[in-house]
């Protein structure tokens, strides 16, 4: 089976572990989702945190039971340090520690961001130089990735993430929490030119983006049309309908015009997508079509490993390893910080 490296990420509400080795890909990879926070429409840290400590070590006992292997089969842990929660954070390195000094065994704490982009190398290669774009609840970002650990952040969201968009507009249509695979399953029932939503940024030529006005206009158009937030009723299915097929096309414009002026820019040799974003079956359909014309290969994660999980950290610590990076058990969190190179 050769080397197995155990990934732990809990930087928000998510609580995951996985195994990962350089021959067998994910060998395995459990996620708990919390459900707590959908009664009150979005993630209550202290819960979030609380419910990590519930449910990190059984997690892990599941996994290596699965796997049939102990701790002295580990060569190595990645675990999130951050960006994220502190306190969702501090459960899963305080465990990764643990079990680092328990076991004697190496250490890498990966930002959370890298791990989403590394989500493009689980069970194989990883081809750069590539242009990433990472649209998750936290973060929307265009990344130049010139090598393994060698980033070069082009451009980010100036005020909300895509996903963050995509959820508080789910949240004033009515939808389920999260906000972002329900209004891409209210879409399909939807006109995406029943409303002319703003595409901030669209033209201005450079990497960033603003989705903060947008969900401005869907909530006035949403009070307009009357519909208030849990109300929709049968008449007022259609309306919600449209709003969010309207909005998320207006998201997936903005996201794939700029992506594909990043390509043109770079030229690099592959464009990825990262994060629960790029789950979205419109923006990768939209993204195909407006790169089609460079000539350069699309590639995203399956859908398990654009949203968090473990085996994405599991890889990229993998990677750490290889180049002889390790952290020490002085490591800390941090709650937020830039996407810096290492290699
Ligand atoms: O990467 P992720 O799991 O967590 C963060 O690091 O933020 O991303 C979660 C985000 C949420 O905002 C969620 O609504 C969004 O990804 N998301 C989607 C879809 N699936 C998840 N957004 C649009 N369409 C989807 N199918
Ligand atoms: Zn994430």
């Amino acid at each position: 089976m050769g080397k197995i490296y155990l990934g732990i990420e809990t930087s928000c509400d998510d609580t995951s572990c996985a195994l990962y080795s350089a021959e067998g890909g994910v060998l395995v990879h459990r996620t708990a989702a919390q459900l707590d926070h959908a009664r009150f429409g979005g993630v209550v840290p202290e819960i979030a945190s609380r419910s990590h400590m519930k449910t990190l070590l059984p997690l892990y006992e599941t996994v290596m039971e699965e796997a049939g292997i102990g701790l002295r089969d580990l060569s190595g842990i990645g675990v999130t340090n951050g960006p994220g929660l502190t306190g969702s954070l501090l459960v899963g390195l305080s465990f990764a520690k643990a079990l680092s000094y328990g076991g004697g065994l190496p250490l890498a704490g990966i930002h959370h961001i890298e791990g989403h982009i590394m989500a493009n190398a689980i069970g194989g290669g990883f081809t750069t130089p590539a242009v990433v774009l990472v649209v998750s609840g936290g973060h929307t970002m265009l990344v130049h990735v010139a090598g393994i650990g060698r980033f070069e952040v082009l451009g980010g969201t100036r005020d909300d993430a895509a996903g963050e968009a995509f959820d508080k507009i789910g949240k004033l249509l009515g939808l389920p929490y999260p906000g972002g695979p329900a209004v891409e399953k209210a879409s399909k029932n939807g006109d995406p030119r029943a409303f002319d939503f703003p595409r901030a940024l669209k033209d201005s030529g450079e990497c960033d983006f603003s989705f903060s006005g947008l969900k401005t206009a869907v909530m006035l158009k949403a009070a307009q049309l009357g519909i208030a937030p849990g109300s929709a009723s049968a008449a007022g299915a259609r309306a919600v309908a449209d709003l969010a097929a309207s909005a998320q096309e207006a998201i997936v414009d903005v996201l794939s015009i700029k992506s594909a002026e990043a390509v043109r820019r770079l030229s690099p040799a592959i464009f990825y997508m990262a994060g629960g974003v790029a789950a979205n079956g419109r923006l990768r359909e939209s993204i195909r079509e407006r790169l089609a014309p460079s000539g350069i290969p699309v590639s995203w994660p399956p859908v398990e490993y654009c949203t968090d999980n473990a085996a994405m950290i599991a890889c990229a610590a993998m990677h750490h390893f290889g180049a002889g990076r390790i952290d020490g058990l002085g490591l800390n969190t941090f709650p937020r910080g830039e996407l810096a190179s290492w290699a």
